[in-house]
């Protein structure tokens, strides 16, 4: 069959890397791809907010199923638009996906369906909640209704921290329209996770647990990234924790989803803050982490494509993962200055080298080939990711590979791992 993967980020890699292991496919299509999925794709350079776009190409290339990848083109409606041309699609309807394109949709979905997050509310009018922010205890959390590129959220400290940030999404709009609504809400204490599953909308198929880094500087300091690594699995994630977040949060949300007439298909991604054993929603997106996806990938022992055609048809047989029992840590390398701004086009050297050792795999998320060599192209640029017999052997490998490549400015975090390292005992 011939499978088609939108985007051209890391996580894409990682999905492109595993569908191409299936004996089910004999040709893999991917836009806009990077020159690492180059590798095992024809990449078509079609940005992944074209929805006509993509949708030609998918009809052009007479593809049997479309994975998408970031969630952009899916709150725009991409799945409806293949369903109609009657191409399977794995991932949700533009009415499903709002689970990740409005956090004040999700927080009502929450509340309605009696699934543990933190107390909320939502205003329209900034002077109502500048008011309401003063009333509330800190710290505080704002957030931009939609889709912010993972910018959106401001856990704060101070009532002025909090007014500046409302100001920003409400008044000055630096997240354009995502930013007419927004939700304050209670902060929550404990250690995050994120818990991603196959879902038909009714069963599920769960990956391995896993968490990753969001912030730029080691001990997680400084601003929020894309994430900047990633590990799985999840120690805090114990077994009766992950029944909990089954049946307190899963279940009943793709229940209610269900009951609303918004029944949501594909890849449901939470992410989790445990408190005391007890797991809370932060948030939820329709899709894939990234970086999440590239340490669950290299864990992943069957066949997916199986699984992300039975999602794309809604109707999950019993499938079964068999999951590598060795942990699984992926370094981010990104461009010196991101996220804030940073410069491109400088040579990758020591590529080779790091993807000949044992157990290791290097996604590409912003390269380009110029000239025939590989330059940076983006913030965050590679995925190194390696597999041990522990998470400590994980991190280490990871980082063996890590210290083979290198370009001006490359930067990483040092303390990838550092939380399932102390569950550990040190
Ligand atoms: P979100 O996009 O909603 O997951 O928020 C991004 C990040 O902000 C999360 O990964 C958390 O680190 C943090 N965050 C969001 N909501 C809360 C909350 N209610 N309490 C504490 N931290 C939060
Ligand atoms: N790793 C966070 C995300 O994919 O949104």
């Amino acid at each position: 069959m011939k499978v088609m993967v939108v985007g051209g980020g890391g996580r894409e890699h990682a999905v492109v890397w595993k569908i191409a292991q299936s004996p089910l496919v004999d040709r893999i299509v991917c836009a806009p791809g990077n020159p690492g999925i180059a590798r095992h794709a024809d990449t078509f350079s079609v940005a992944a907010d074209d929805i006509d776009g993509l949708v030609d190409l998918a009809v052009r290339e007479k593809v049997d199923l479309v994975v998408v990848g970031p969630e952009l083109p899916l709150v725009l409606g991409i799945a409806d638009r293949l369903e109609e041309k009657g191409i399977l699609v794995c991932g949700p309807s533009r009415e499903a996906a709002m689970l990740e394109g409005s956090k004040a949709f999700t927080k009502e979905i929450l509340k309605k369906y009696g699934i543990p997050t933190a107390e909320f509310r939502i205003f329209d009018d900034y002077e109502e909640a500048k008011e309401y922010i003063l009333s509330h205890s800190l710290p505080v959390v704002v957030k931009a209704d939609g889709l912010a590129a993972g910018k959106g959220v401001g856990v704060c400290e101070t009532f002025e921290d909090a007014l500046d940030f409302l100001k920003k999404v409400m008044v000055d709009r630096v997240f354009g329209d995502a930013g007419k609504r927004v939700v304050i809400e209670e902060c929550l204490f404990g250690e995050e996770a994120s818990y991603i599953v196959f879902t038909d909308g009714e069963k599920i198929v769960p990956m391995p647990t896993s968490q990753d880094h969001k912030r730029i500087g080691d001990g997680d300091t400084g601003p929020n990234t894309g994430g900047m690594g990633a590990y799985s699995p999840a120690p805090v994630v114990t077994p009766e924790v992950e029944k909990k977040i089954q049946e307190k949060i899963f279940y009943p949300l793709l229940e209610g989803m269900r009951k609303e007439g918004k029944p949501f298909k594909g890849i449901l991604y939470g992410g989790l803050m445990i408190k005391d054993g007890e797991p809370y929603v932060l948030e939820f997106n329709v899709r894939f982490g990234d970086p999440e996806a590239q340490p669950l990938v290299v864990r992943m022992k069957n066949d997916i494509v199986p699984i992300l055609v039975d999602c794309a048809k809604g109707k999950l047989t019993d499938h079964v993962l068999e999951i590598d029992e060795r942990a699984s840590v992926c370094v981010v390398m990104s461009s010196g200055g991101y996220p804030g701004p940073y410069e491109k086009g400088f040579p990758i050297t020591g590529l080779d080298e790091a993807e000949a050792m044992e157990d290791v795999v290097v996604f590409q998320a912003g390269t380009k080939l110029e000239d025939g060599r590989l330059v940076t192209w983006g913030g965050r640029v590679l995925g190194v990711t390696a597999l041990g017999s522990s998470i400590r052997e994980a991190i280490e490998r990871a980082y063996q590979a890590v210290e083979k490549i290198t370009w001006e400015g490359a930067y990483y975090r040092k303390d990838i791992g550092h939380r399932a390292l102390a569950r550990e005992g040190g």
